[in-house]
């Protein structure tokens, strides 16, 4: 980077960030990446209903699993398209390229622009089930009386996923606080997923915007893996797994014409 001279011309020379060194390092050490050659679409962090030009819904998620998982994927070689909520708390992972929306709307766009040429989508991103059925131009005022808010449904991006894939592997989170395992597995085969990563954020280990993570693996041969507690990173690690062990076998076309897409 630039350095500022004293007495001198400013010049380069700057030592890099850590952080940037040490992502650097990871990317050299891996020699032979098994995703290279692949696409993968990740979906993270959390969408934004706009009520008014200042107010919008939203909802806790964080976007560091997504994140964790689109890091993960350019690790192991692929051409990773992340499409990010623009609430995402930390600043986005290095190596993928990264597309930053606000709406549900918005999200589905890109995903469906992006998801025919790819092979993997991860949908990790809390995308928000509905949104105003009016948007105030002008800041609405606050008044003495109740407000009710009307909502519209917003469409299901994974469904849609899951009803147009042709070649995809298609992995979807089910987030629950009761009837976990039978609402994932119902999540699973209503969204046409392969994989539903199971988690609660009730439990103190799997908090929004928390580290670490507890999942399970759902798949739709109907094997059922509970993970231990582990790192966001670890987690998107064993996921990647999960989805590599699909990967063999599975005769994926190699030149799918994303070439033009280019991220915003
Ligand atoms: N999802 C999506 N589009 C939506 C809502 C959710 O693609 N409009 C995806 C999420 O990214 C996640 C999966 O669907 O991969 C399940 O999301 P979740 O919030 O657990 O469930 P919902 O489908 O919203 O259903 P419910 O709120 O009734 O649990």
């Amino acid at each position: 980077g630039e350095m500022a001279g004293v007495n001198e011309e400013p010049g380069w020379g700057r030592m890099s960030e850590p952080e940037e060194i040490l992502d650097a390092a990871e990317e050299a050490l891996i020699l032979d990446p098994p995703w290279r050659g692949l696409r993968v679409l990740v979906t993270s962090g959390p969408t934004r209903e706009s009520l008014d030009p200042i107010r919008f819904l939203s909802n806790r998620s964080s976007g560091k699993m997504g994140d964790a998982l689109a890091r993960q994927a350019h690790l192991l070689g692929a051409e990773v398209f992340l499409v990010r909520g623009v609430g995402s708390q930390n600043p986005p992972p290095r190596g993928p390229k990264v597309f930053t929306v606000e709406s549900a709307q918005e999200m589905g766009k890109v995903v469906k622009e992006l998801f025919p040429a790819s092979h993997i989508l991860i949908m990790a991103a809390a995308v928000s089930d509905w949104q105003s059925a009016h948007f105030s131009p002008q800041k609405m005022k606050r008044t003495s009386s109740e407000l009710t808010l009307q909502l519209l449904p917003n469409e299901d991006i994974l469904l849609w996923a899951g009803k147009h894939k042709t070649h995809q592997i298609v992995v979807g989170f089910a987030v629950e606080t009761e009837n976990h395992l039978e609402n994932a597995r119902l999540k699973l085969e209503s969204k046409g997923a392969d994989i539903i990563l199971l988690k609660d954020p009730t439990q103190a280990h799997s908090t929004f915007g928390g580290e670490t993570i507890q999942l399970t693996i759902l798949t739709k041969e109907g094997t059922i893996t509970k993970l231990p507690k582990m790192s966001k990173f670890h987690a998107a690690k064993r996921i990647s797994e999960e989805i590599t062990s699909r990967l063999k076998g599975k005769v994926l076309p190699s030149h799918a014409p994303a070439d033009e897409v280019s991220p915003r």
